[in-house]
């Protein structure tokens, strides 16, 4: 696999969650001109990712063709055009024969489609699990994604590989030698808590899909993260839910991946989009994921170890009601993360406490914090070590 592609979690947008197959050169040229102008590309989003749908038929001699009418520049010129706005072009495929739209799939054409992908230039390859097979008959998941990886590797352009297996094959135990993330679940789709069946599948809401990381950190960290889908951030019924979600997923070090319409993207949700302060949470180069600390039916803080010995700390308001929290920091558990060992000692060391939404200052962990969330809301707190507790 290409190595230092993903030492942080990758940041993008990709076309699937907002516009199905609805897709064309417009729409990615548009969406490429609007990350260069509203900020995103500057907070750190890169690649611009084309998922299902894009696809036309083979030639003559088996190379995949974009479809003409919705690609009628070529992916070649797309590529270009993403590139000369300092953004990487992304593309989508699947280890069956088809895709899950029904498109032509890469099995058994893995070495001639990674050649293809390399000559247009593109840096970003999503690729599913689709009509693999049933059974005795399915295809093994990790000899189809590794020919995909070292069709990849041939192929001689650095270009990540997205494995989205839906997580019924446990890619976190095989998929750090082979792609730089992996799902993790079915996929996710814009509502706060639910799960809508659609046959012999499911997606999942928000908080379904966070409830099913539990147990998946330790095989994340830099190069291979758990991918628990691709964002609904700006799908969501309210921008507190949508600042929630984008936190929550900051919190588990997973890639940010935009699935909005972002060309005519509003202050409220460019706001939320472009945090820095949380956007460093998710990318902080130690590449731990968070865990939750205390879970109520309610309330979840959750907290994720940090360089230079900080911690982000983030307080989930899961229920239909506002709550009103209070963290007294010297009397209640100190962190303590089993997989790294990292913990504080709340009374015997000061930290500054920032609110990364409110951007300010809020206290310092020698007193109780008071705050009232609002329904489906976060509070996200940075802590930073500032010295021994005087005496
Ligand atoms: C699967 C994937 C989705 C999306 C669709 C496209 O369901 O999990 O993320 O790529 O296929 O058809």
């Amino acid at each position: 696999k290409f190595d230092g592609l993903a030492d942080t979690p990758p940041m993008g947008w990709n076309s699937w969650n907002h516009f199905g197959c609805q897709i064309d050169e417009d729409l990615i040229k548009e969406t490429a001109d609007a990350m260069a102008r509203n900020g995103m590309r500057d907070a750190g989003y890169e690649y611009v990712n084309i998922d299902d749908c894009w696809h036309g038929e083979r030639d003559e001699d088996g190379f995949i063709q974009p479809d003409p009418e919705r690609f009628p520049s070529g992916m070649k010129a797309l590529a270009d055009y993403v590139h000369e706005r300092g953004l990487k072009l992304g593309i989508y495929s699947d280890a069956g024969a088809k895709t899950c739209a029904g498109y032509p799939g890469s099995q058994g054409y893995e070495y001639q489609d990674a050649m293809q992908y390399a000559r247009w230039g593109i840096d970003y390859l999503k690729y599913d699990w689709c009509n693999t097979g049933e059974g005795g008959a399915q295809r093994n998941p990790v000899e189809a994604y590794t020919t995909m990886r070292d069709a990849l590797y041939a192929a001689g352009r650095p270009i990540v590989l997205s494995i989205c297996e839906w997580g019924d094959n446990e890619p976190w135990m095989w998929g750090e030698e082979i792609g730089h993330l992996w799902r993790t679940t079915g996929d996710i789709i814009n509502c706060w808590d639910c799960e809508v069946g659609h046959g012999n599948w499911s997606s999942f809401g928000i908080m379904n899909i966070l409830d099913k990381q539990d147990g998946l950190r330790e095989y994340a960290g830099p190069g291979h993260w758990n991918d628990p889908d691709m964002m609904e951030v700006g799908n969501l019924s309210t921008p507190a839910e949508d600042r929630a979600h984008f936190t929550m997923w900051a919190m588990l070090a997973a890639p940010l991946i935009a699935g909005t319409d972002i060309r005519d993207v509003s202050d409220s949700l460019r706001t939320t989009l472009t945090n820095e302060e949380i956007i460093a949470v998710d990318q902080d180069p130690l590449g731990i994921q968070g865990y939750a600390h205390k879970k109520t039916a309610d309330v979840e803080i959750w907290v994720k170890p940090l360089m230079d010995g900080d911690w982000a700390m983030t307080i989930l308001n899961r229920s239909d009601e506002p709550q009103d929290f209070e963290y007294d920091f010297m009397n209640e558990y100190a962190f303590e993360d089993a997989l790294t060992g990292r913990r504080t000692a709340f009374e015997k060391e000061v930290y500054d406490v920032r609110d990364l939404w409110a951007g300010e200052d809020l206290a310092d962990t020698s007193r109780p914090i008071r705050k009232r969330l609002p329904v489906h809301d976060v509070l996200a707190l940075r802590l930073t070590p500032t010295g021994p507790m005087p005496t």
